[in-house]
């Protein structure tokens, strides 16, 4: 839906920026009249995330993300526009206007009403002869009815058509039914089911919507599992498989698994908060969303290496969020379902009783790598415990485990206090070290961090850049002189901002930020954010308006000199091609 230029001002001014972040990021540390704190949105260890009081915007120099209020909210909160307005009306106490139907707001509700229908027929399938392969695997598994019921567990035929004819006879067009990727595109004709001879699990939202779905072989095979490519209603990092049944347990904490089968048999054994990200390994959106549910999570992943491995990055990510984190330890199973199949469900509750805290058991890998009664061991160990030990955030938890590492050792405490110490200062010293570099690289100063939006002729980026700050930082200047066309732009996404800009100037509009939300996408407004966060002198500002006209100018024509010469060149070729 569309909001007046009225209610999105006021909305904006009711939810004072500072506010809201902090409701997120401890802001410290002024710097000119920002306010820094560690940026929510990727790791780093020292401040690079500002917020500016006096512009009501939030910009980092580490990761480049940026924007008004609103798009902090989308970008925290996993939220589309509408939805973070909506998020933060409520917490202004303002009501929202009349929801008007939009042609995005339709479209989605539309490909959510397909999910569904497809959902229902994937259902019914296991009903039928053909899903007779399915009703084997799934005994096979002991995935009882119920528990299939609860899931909407499916199958998807063995056909390339069916699930496609199905729905085209309820109305839905072989393109809704693509932008879903229900259905592929052939190379040479027509389309075809994506999902072919697969036991198919609905993703639902918290909400309640089915927004995609994955779909697993029947026995061995590659891949095992394949998953709703990204659509208007599905981005796999951002949800979990099962969160919406895994929110309403009553158990105080959620189990994250790794595959949608551990996930199933541990809800049919009655853990029935247990949720499966969907293919990646956990990132900071799914951390998140499973914050807002709650404040422990107990990492059960697959007892191999890959599964260690993921369960090291997840706690990383959970720990930043405060989320307090545990590790299963699968003795005797490769996985959750197998362990419970082996040695039932009581075993698998004394498992998440005796569960250990991240850091027992990153300090128990660590220990188990050694043979302590071999001195030369004993050194490695002590250098890869201490650097663990090191990198605890409390002084208290540094102590208490600078401890264990000494009885372990069987050294003095002293020893290992002094050797924590000291690479704690070396490793602060690393990373901001780490991220200064990271931030002065030249090429990261130029290039937009979107790849997307990469430069193509940086020189005349760099004045499309510089005409776009001029332009938002005075608006009066667009009457000085004869502006280009947008068209005359090199990167499409400054033209895009560009034209935005000069339609709201022409308009008298404001061009904060804040309001052009409706109009940029997320890369879009962290570009236009990062742009007017670089410095601009205005006092010879109708000088450098003329050169940055000219600048842009000049680069166009010689594109587009050089674009003759190359169209040339191929003709010549083609021309020698029939002959010769
Ligand atoms: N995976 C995926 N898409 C999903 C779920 C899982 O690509 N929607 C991937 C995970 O990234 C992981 C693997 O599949 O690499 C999980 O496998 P596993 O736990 O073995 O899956 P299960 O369904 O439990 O299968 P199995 O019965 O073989 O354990
Ligand atoms: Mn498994």
């Amino acid at each position: 839906m569309r909001f007046s230029e009225n209610f999105i001002t006021e909305l904006v001014e009711r939810s004072d920026i500072v506010d809201v972040v902090s409701g997120y990021v401890r802001l410290g540390k002024k710097s000119g009249s920002n306010l820094f704190g560690l940026c929510p949105f990727h790791s780093e260890k020292t401040p690079s995330f500002s917020v500016s009081p006096d512009k009501q915007i939030y910009h980092c120099f580490g990761c480049g993300k940026g924007g008004g209020v609103i798009n902090f909210i989308m970008e925290i909160e996993g939220l589309t526009f509408p939805e973070a307005v909506e998020f933060l009306a409520r917490r202004a106490g303002m009501p929202i206007p009349e929801e008007e139907n939009d042609a995005e707001s339709r479209k989605r509700a539309r490909m959510l009403a397909l999910n569904k229908d497809a959902a229902r027929f994937f259902y019914e399938q296991l009903a039928t002869p053909a899903g007779g392969a399915a009703r084997e695997y799934m005994a096979k598994r002991r995935i009882g009815r119920a528990t299939a019921k609860n899931f909407g567990v499916g199958f998807a035929p063995d056909s390339w058509d069916s699930l496609r004819n199905a729905m085209k006879a309820k109305g839905y067009t072989d393109f809704e039914l693509a932008d879903a990727g229900l259905v592929r595109r052939g190379k040479t004709s027509g389309f075809y089911d994506t999902f072919r001879n697969r036991l198919m699990f609905p993703v639902i939202d918290v909400r309640g919507n089915v927004i995609g779905f994955s779909g697993r072989i029947l026995g061995d095979g590659e891949p095992k599992y394949m998953n709703s490519p990204e659509t208007l209603v599905f981005n796999k990092s951002r949800n979990l498989f099962a969160l919406n049944l895994a929110k309403k347990s009553k158990s105080g904490y959620i189990i994250l698994s790794e595959g949608n089968i551990d996930v199933v048999s541990l809800h049919q054994a009655g853990f029935d908060s247990a949720v499966a990200s969907l293919g990646t390994s956990l990132t900071p959106e799914q951390a998140r969303l499973l914050s807002r549910f709650t404040n422990q999570v107990i990492i059960a992943y697959d007892n191999d290496g890959a599964g260690i491995k993921a369960a090291q990055r997840a706690i990383g990510i959970l720990e930043r969020l405060d989320v307090k984190v545990k590790v299963l330890r699968l003795n005797g199973a490769k996985d959750p379902d197998e362990f419970i199949k082996l040695k039932g469900p009581d075993a698998f509750r004394n498992l998440l009783e005796a569960s250990e805290n991240q850091v027992d058991y990153r300090l128990r890998s660590v220990t188990d790598k050694y043979d302590l009664s071999e001195d030369e061991q004993k050194v490695e160990f002590l250098k890869e415990a201490t650097d663990l030990v090191a990198r605890l955030p409390g002084e208290m938890e540094r102590q208490v485990y600078a401890r264990r590492v000494a009885e372990l050792a069987g050294v003095a405490q002293e020893a290992v206090t002094g050797e924590v110490e000291r690479r704690r200062k070396r490793a602060l010293r690393s990373a901001r070290q780490s991220d200064e570099r990271e931030q002065t690289r030249p090429e990261r100063q130029m290039q937009p961090i979107e790849r997307s939006l990469r430069y193509d002729d940086p020189g005349s980026a760099a004045a499309e850049e510089g005409l776009i700050r001029l332009l938002a930082l005075d608006p009066s200047l667009a009457r000085k002189a004869a502006l280009p066309d947008p068209a005359d732009f090199s990167a499409p996404a400054l033209g895009k901002i560009y034209s935005l800009v000069r339609e709201r100037i022409s308009r008298g509009e404001s061009v904060d930020p804040n309001l052009l939300g409706q109009e940029l996408s997320a890369d879009e407004m962290s570009l236009l954010v990062r742009i007017l966060q670089k410095p601009e002198v205005l006092s010879r500002s109708d000088q450098a308006l003329q050169d940055y006209i000219k600048k842009i100018q000049e680069q166009r024509d010689a594109r587009q000199q050089g674009n003759d010469l190359l169209t040339l060149q191929q003709k010549l070729k083609q021309t020698k091609g029939y002959r010769g």
